[in-house]
């Protein structure tokens, strides 16, 4: 693709014609070579010494500093999510780690929804406040302006996940985001959940996280994770942060993602369909007290995710009436056939994952208990035929 033809694309054009071999190359193979190493060789010891002062840039340096093969895949996050530069690091949560971080100073607050995935609250918890910075859980559901009461003198950043974890509360980015950037303070995001059919930069976020494990990588077969931003003095601390820490992605993980990436949007629309049936039959049951799909019509938050997605992934959350025993409902879940019992999301195949135990600072996200659903590529009906048989447990 030439250059300036990105800005006019929509994100699922971006998914195929960014991060290619240039057409400047003359003759080229249509996908990126795999390129490996640590060591580059330089030409002179000038070369050399120029060169560690490029880190900001693609420039080939060291391995860590990143390889062709990271900054095709760079580019792209960067292009389907809206941003101007990315980050690639190991995985979802070094990512996040490498977000806060690079804002994190003792002495200093962070503001998190209180349905925040949970290895983030841990890190919160456990490496950033021994460093000196508190973190504060705000409820997820309460308005922008009681949201923005919280942000104080010494705010290092208002963190924002939408939906929360598990419990699919959607959060109004827009209107959180311009109440955070009247006092100049920054908003990270996970934005997983949004892949490319939620727009961070163009509502008014800095800085967005993505687990490219999901959806992007899509065979649950690599780790990878994203930090994407909106403008180069945002850009300075994440790369900075990520160099001094030697974050670090494998080029043959950036490569399957970048591979992955390409059928991502006939995937999503795919399982988001799919998804949504799961949902409207999920709804009609009695032993169902909630179905947390924020795309499904009538469920919590769906008219934020009318007005700010274009899409959704096929990840939602079912939350069972307080009658229904929990021993019968992990009987349910472990008499499913086809949906793995199994952490993550965003493959091929249908997962299942009770949400027990959830740790919330605002009381319990839920009544009875809840299970989260990824609805994978398999044929529906026999998805649905899998729960029906499954459901007889519930009885
Ligand atoms: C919302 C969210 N963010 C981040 C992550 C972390 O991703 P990874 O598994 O690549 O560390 C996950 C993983 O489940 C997630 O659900």
């Amino acid at each position: 693709m030439r250059d300036n033809d990105q800005d006019r694309l929509r994100p699922r054009t971006r998914l195929i014609h960014t991060g290619r071999p240039s057409p400047a190359l003359g003759r080229r193979f249509v996908n990126p070579p795999l390129v490996r190493g640590s060591t580059v060789l330089h030409p002179s010891t000038a070369d050399r010494f120029a060169a560690s002062q490029e880190y900001l840039d693609q420039a080939l340096i060291y391995g860590i500093e990143g390889t062709p093969t990271h900054f095709a895949l760079e580019d792209m996050v960067a292009a389907i999510e809206g941003g101007t530069r990315c980050q690639i690091v190991s995985t979802g949560l070094n990512a996040l780690a490498v977000a806060l971080l690079a804002y994190a100073r003792a002495g200093g607050h962070l503001l998190m929804p209180d349905s925040v995935y949970g290895p983030t609250r841990s890190f919160c918890e456990r490496m950033l406040k021994p460093l000196g910075v508190e973190t504060e859980y705000y409820p997820p559901t309460e308005s922008p302006d009681a949201i923005g009461a919280g942000l104080r003198e010494n705010t290092i950043a208002l963190f924002i996940e939408s939906p929360g974890s598990h419990s699919f509360e959607m959060q109004d980015v827009p209107a959180l985001a311009r109440i955070a950037r009247a006092r100049e303070i920054p908003v990270i995001m996970d934005n997983t959940w949004g892949i490319h059919v939620f727009q961070p930069f163009q509502h008014g976020v800095d800085v967005s996280v993505q687990a490219l494990t999901k959806y992007v990588g899509g065979h649950s077969d690599l780790l990878l994770g994203a930090v994407t931003v909106s403008t180069e003095a945002h850009w300075v601390r994440i790369r900075t942060a990520a160099m001094l820490l030697g974050a670090y992605a494998s080029a043959d993980d950036c490569w399957l993602a970048l591979r992955g990436a390409r059928t991502l949007a006939v995937r999503l629309d795919q399982q988001m369909q799919a998804g949504l049936t799961l949902a409207r039959w999920f709804a009609d049951r009695p032993e169902v007290a909630r179905v947390l799909h924020p795309a499904l019509p009538g469920a919590p938050g769906h008219a934020i995710w009318r007005r700010d997605y274009t899409g959704a992934p096929s990840l939602f959350g079912v939350e069972f009436h307080p009658r229904i025993a929990h021993e019968k409902i992990i009987a349910m879940v472990d008499g499913l056939r086809l949906f793995g019992i199994g952490a993550s999301w965003g493959g091929y195949e249908s997962l299942v994952l009770p949400s027990l135990n959830l740790k919330r600072t605002h009381g319990t996200a839920f009544q009875g208990a809840a299970v989260r659903f990824h609805v994978g590529l398999e044929d529906t009906a026999d998805l649905l035929a899998d729960l029906t048989q499954a459901f007889e447990a519930l009885a």
